[in-house]
Order: C-alpha cells, then sequence, then structure tokens
C-alpha cells in the first residue's frame, strides 16, 4: 500500500481558499448595501415628489390628498422595509463574519497539519519520490536523497534513471509504465538502487500514479531499504548452495521425519540416493518400497522401535534400486522435541556403496593374503604335518603286523586281532583328520561365520602342532575354561589366530636356553560377554620400541620373519568383533590376548 504520506506532498498550493472566500462575503455585503442604498434614495425621490406636488398646487391639493396619503404610505412602508432589510443585513454580516472565522481557523489547522505531514515526510525514514510521467523527479525527501548520498536538489529535476543500475534501468521503466497504465493502483517490486559512491541499495519500491489537478499524471513511490534482508537472503541462499554441494560431494543426505504426522521431509540429495523424483514431502512407505527385500524387516524393525521409543538410531541397509543395483546406505538419527512437544527425528542418509566396494576388495584381498599366509605357514610346518601324519600311519602299518601275526597263528587270535584292527582304524582315522585338517587350511573357502567352540579351535590346531612344539622342545599347558560359550566365527580364520600365535610362542623361545620353555594356553569367558583366549610364553619378550609396530603389515625382527602373522590375527579378531592385544610377562616372554563376543541368539540376524 502506497503510503498515506504520499499523498500529501503535492507541496505547491493554489490561490488559498481564505482569499476567494473573503472576496465573495465581500461581493454579498456589497449587493445588500446598495439595495439598502436604493431603498433610501427611491424614499427621498419619493419625499421630493410629494413636497413639489404641495408646491406647485397648492390649496387644490384636497383632490390630490389621496395621492399626498399614498406618498406618505410609501415612504412609510419605505421605512419599515429598510428597517427590516438593515436588520437582516446585520444578521448575515454576523454569519458571515463567524464563518469567515470558522473557515480562518480551519485553514489554519489545515496549515499546521501540513507542516505536521510535511516534517513527517522530509523526516520519515522511507524514501520517496515523485516523478513525472517523464521519469523526471518532481520530489524527493530529504532522507531519501541523503540515503543515497545526494542533497534534493540535486535529483529534482533529473531522471530518476540517475538513481538505478544501467543493467536494471529497463525493468524500472517498464514499472513506471505498469502504473501510468493502471492510474490509481498500487503496485511493488524489488530493485537495487545505485548511491552516488556507486553502492548498491536494495529496496522494495510501492509506486501507483495519480492525475492531478491540472490532468497531469505524477507517479508517487515510497522505497523501504531491504538491503539487510537482501543480504541475509543472498547469505542464505549461498549457504543452502554450499549445503548442496558438500552433500552432493558427500553422497550426505538429510532428512527431517516428525513421528506424529508421519511427515518425512528430505534434501534433495536424499532424492537422488534414493532415486525418486523431488517431493514436498516422503512417505514411510516410499522409503521402504525401495530397501532390498532382505533388508527390509530388519530396517522396518528400527525404524518401528525408533517411533516408539523416540530415541537416536542408526542403521545400515542396501537399496534395491529400479534398474536392479544394489545401493549401500548408512542412516543416523538424532531424535528431538519440537516446540508442540512432538518426537521429531533429524537425520542424514550416505551412500557408502563405494566404501562397501571397497571395503568388499579389501577384505577379499586379506583373505587371499591370509590366505597365503596359511599356506606359507603350514608350509614350515610340513615337517610337523608329516610326523602328524606318519606316527598313526607307522602304528597302522606296525598294527597290520601285528594283526597278521594274530591271524597267522595255528589257533587264530581273533580277539587279538580284532582289536589291532580297531587300532588300525583308529589310527588311520586320525591320520585322515590331520590331513582333513590341512587340507582345509590351504582351501580358499569364503567367509563362513557359524557358531563354534573356541577350545575345539584350539584342540584342533595343536594336533597339527604337536611335533613342532616337541622338536622345539617347547612344553605346552592348556588351561582351557570348562563350560565356556560359543562364539560366532570362521572356524579356518581362527585356527590362523591360534597357529600364529602360537607359532611366535615358540619363535620367541628359540633362544631361551636357561630355563624350561613353557607355552601356556588358556580361555576364560570374561564378564563382558567376552571370550578371551591368552597364548603366553617366556620368550624373549616384547620390545617397547616395537610396541607400535606389532601389528604394522610387514613388521618383522626375524630373519626369514615374514611380518605378516600379527597383522592377519589382528584383522581376523577385528571383524570377528573382537580385540587383539600384547602384553610383557612380570616374568620373561609375553602374553599375547585376544577376545571374542559371545554368541548371543540374535547375533545371526
Ligand atoms: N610372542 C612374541 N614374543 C616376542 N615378540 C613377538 C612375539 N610375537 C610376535 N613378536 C614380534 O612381532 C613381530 C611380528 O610378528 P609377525 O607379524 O607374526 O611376523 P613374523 O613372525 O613373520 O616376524 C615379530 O617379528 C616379533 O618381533
Ligand atoms: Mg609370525
Amino acid at each position: 500500500m502506497l503510503s498515506p504520506l504520499v499523498v500529501v506532498i503535492v507541496w505547491p498550493r493554489s490561490a488559498g481558499p481564505d482569499v476567494k472566500s473573503a472576496a465573495m462575503r465581500k461581493q454579498t455585503l456589497k449587493s445588500w448595501r446598495s439595495t439598502e442604498h436604493s431603498l433610501i434614495g427611491s424614499m427621498v425621490l419619493a419625499l421630493l415628489a410629494a413636497a413639489c406636488t404641495w408646491f406647485v398646487l397648492g390649496p387644490v391639493i384636497a383632490g390630490y390628498l389621496v395621492a399626498i396619503v399614498l406618498l406618505i404610505g410609501l415612504l412609510l412602508a419605505s421605512l419599515i422595509m429598510m428597517r427590516v432589510l438593515t436588520g437582516a443585513r446585520r444578521q448575515m454580516e454576523a454569519a458571515i463574519e463567524g464563518r469567515a472565522t470558522a473557515e480562518q481557523r480551519a485553514i489554519e489547522a489545515l496549515r499546521e497539519s501540513e507542516a505536521q505531514w510535511k516534517e513527517v515526510f522530509e523526516h520519515n525514514p522511507v524514501m520517496y519520490f515523485m516523478v513525472d510521467a517523464n521519469g523526471v523527479v518532481l520530489s524527493v525527501n530529504s532522507f531519501g536523497a541523503a540515503q543515497l548520498g545526494y542533497v534534493v536538489d540535486e535529483l529534482r529535476g533529473q531522471s530518476v534513471l540517475k538513481v538505478f543500475f544501467e543493467e536494471d534501468r529497463d525493468l524500472v521503466l517498464k514499472s513506471v509504465d505498469v502504473c501510468l497504465t493502471n492510474i490509481g493502483q498500487t503496485h511493488s517490486w524489488e530493485i537495487r538502487k545505485v548511491r552516488k559512491d556507486g553502492s548498491a541499495l536494495w529496496v522494495r519500491e510501492n509506486a501507483k500514479a495519480v492525475r492531478q489537478l491540472d490532468n497531469r499524471l505524477i507517479v508517487l513511490i515510497a522505497c523501504e531499504d531491504i538491503t539487510e534482508r537482501k543480504e541475509a537472503e543472498n547469505a542464505l541462499r549461498q549457504s543452502e548452495s554450499y549445503l548442496a554441494e558438500a552433500q552432493r560431494l558427500s553422497h550426505t543426505g538429510s532428512f527431517g521425519w516428525r513421528v506424529a504426522t508421519s511427515e518425512i521431509v528430505w534434501s534433495e540429495e536424499t532424492f537422488r540416493i534414493f532415486g525418486y523424483d523431488k517431493a514436498p514431502s516422503v512417505t514411510l512407505d516410499k522409503v521402504a518400497q525401495r530397501i532390498h527385500p532382505d533388508d527390509r524387516a530388519r530396517a522396518q524393525q528400527t525404524i518401528d522401535r525408533a517411533s516408539r521409543d523416540g530415541k537416536d538410531f542408526n542403521h545400515e541397509y542396501r537399496l534395491l534400486m529400479p534398474n536392479g543395483s544394489v545401493k549401500y546406505v548408512h542412516a543416523t538419527a538424532h531424535a528431538v522435541i519440537d516446540a508442540s512437544g512432538d518426537i521429531e527425528f533429524v537425520g542424514a542418509v550416505t551412500d557408502v556403496t563405494a566404501s562397501k566396494r571397497a571395503e568388499e576388495k579389501l577384505h577379499e584381498a586379506q583373505a587371499e593374503l591370509a590366505h597365503v599366509a596359511r599356506v606359507t605357514a603350514l608350509g614350515e610346518l610340513a615337517a610337523s604335518i608329516a610326523h602328524e601324519v606318519n606316527q598313526p600311519l607307522t602304528a597302522v602299518v606296525a598294527n597290520a603286523a601285528a594283526c597278521l601275526r594274530w591271524l597267522n597263528r595255528e589257533t587264530p587270535n581273533l580277539e587279538e586281532a580284532r582289536s589291532t584292527v580297531e587300532s588300525i582304524i583308529k589310527d588311520g582315522d586320525r591320520a585322515g583328520d590331520v590331513i582333513q585338517r590341512v587340507r582345509a587350511m590351504v582351501s580358499t573357502t569364503a567367509d563362513q561365520k557359524v557358531q563354534l567352540h573356541v577350545n575345539e579351535i584350539i584342540n584342533e590346531v595343536i594336533t597339527l602342532l604337536q611335533h613342532e612344539l616337541f622338536s622345539h622342545g617347547v612344553s605346552l599347558r592348556m588351561e582351557l575354561a570348562p563350560d565356556l560359550g560359543s562364539v560366532l566365527g570362521d572356524r579356518i580364520q581362527l585356527q590362523q589366530v591360534v597357529l600364529n600365535l602360537v607359532i611366535n610362542g615358540i619363535e620367541a623361545m628359540q633362544p631361551v636356553m636357561d630355563r624350561p620353555r613353557e607355552l601356556v594356553i588358556r580361555t576364560v569367558q570374561a564378564k563382558d560377554d567376552q571370550i578371551l583366549v591368552m597364548v603366553r610364553d617366556c620368550g624373549i619378550g616384547l620390545a617397547v620400541e616395537n610396541a607400535d609396530r606389532l601389528y604394522d603389515a610387514f613388521f618383522t625382527t626375524k630373519s626369514g620373519g615374514m611380518g605378516m602373522g600379527l597383522s592377519i590375527c589382528r584383522s581376523i579378531v577385528e571383524s570377528h568383533g573382537g580385540r587383539l592385544s600384547a602384553s610383557g610377562n612380570v616374568g620373561p616372554g609375553a602374553t599375547f590376548q585376544f577376545s571374542l563376543p559371545l554368541y548371543q541368539e540374535d547375533d545371526s540376524l
């Protein structure tokens, strides 16, 4: 709306109404007076006529008495009339005088009000312009002129385009044109004005064209400074575009989820990740529709739990895109209470497909490396393994010979023969077991996590190492906790961990000559649902300076070492959700320990 102030800015004044009304008043009084004067004049003439008649006719006056009486009557009537007229004139004079005073007061009040409005117009912190149909400035308030760095006289008479940037002038002309073709209607627009010093000022202009008394069209414009708002808007727009760019680069979209109303709002990047067209709102159904069918139930569970408990959540699931491709996403959300006390989740969803793929590749490479290391370790254990196989085979041969002898007797001793055959079978199974285990460790099976018992794993590995321990003069003490819970793990991988740690222990005790070489393997079920496996030796112990590098790939202090054993152990243990650590013993030697989480029923979900 155009400010009412604008309406009063037409300062040039026409001949004052007070002057006009005084002239009219004088005119009226004058005509009254001339009426009176003519009455008096006609009375005097009537009297003169009567006197002349008397003087000329003398005594024969009696015949004219009637005429004389009429004259006197006329005279009296004129006198009365004159009196009435004088009274009326006085009243009128008084009335006119009263009206004049009232008019004078009104004029003074108007002047005062005009002066006040002018004061307001001049000092109101709004810029006002009055331009003619050609865009020439007819008037501008001093505040407005000052805001643009000018004094009023520098702008008056100039084209209004002077205070606009070259590139915006067309818009100004068009806008003024619209006002001129829609007289009396207010139009508004936002535009930059240019100050005398060249700096910019954002304004919102409200304008309307009005027709002046002389039929000239003028445009009245009130301009509100919106520079701050524009700057804030620009800053906001810029920060929004930075944010959108950052989201795009980091493949992270944001979302808001109002639980009570099921209202979900996504950022542009979230729409991109989910492969949907941008829309003002999203439904939970739409989200679920995109989730990979194998992950849908699990993701739905997390969402249901969050809407029930109103607690922060984060989960990972796959999306099955319309073209059949699969995306991995990680969503994390923080619960906040909004103004109406309802729960709202604010979160981020990241497309982690690339890192997942890289992780998979790394995992594959690690598995291959672990396989090579395993084969290498088994190669080093060849003598030991051969011994483990050889031993039962020798026993088989010996028992077979004995069996023959029992059978070749005159009276074959079938009882003894049966018992030796049973031993043969047992030894055969033993040799078969060893070969089976070696074959399993050499094979390249994919990651297969099953429920298993750590003590079993340790026993299986030790079977392969008996000879190795013996040949290195190491005595083994097993302190395996009975009733140990199970873990979820890959049998071969965990065997590899135990194998590496035991071999390292044996090697660390190699230089020990002055004390018995003893290796202790202990298992414990810790309170925090963890199963601990400890391998303690009394070897050379850990050098402090190497503490940080033990798990680095290719770090070795051995002349023929590969330096991969501990690095592989660590990645296997961590991929099982556990931790591998090493510490020096109070006495000689070192203890390597790893933990594995106890198997819980819902682990397999
Ligand atoms: N039980 C142990 N006692 C002392 N040092 C050890 C023990 N186990 C490992 N280390 C140190 O950690 C290094 C890395 O071990 P590992 O990764 O198995 O590679 P490698 O056995 O091929 O050297 C070893 O060279 C050794 O210095
Ligand atoms: Mg090693």
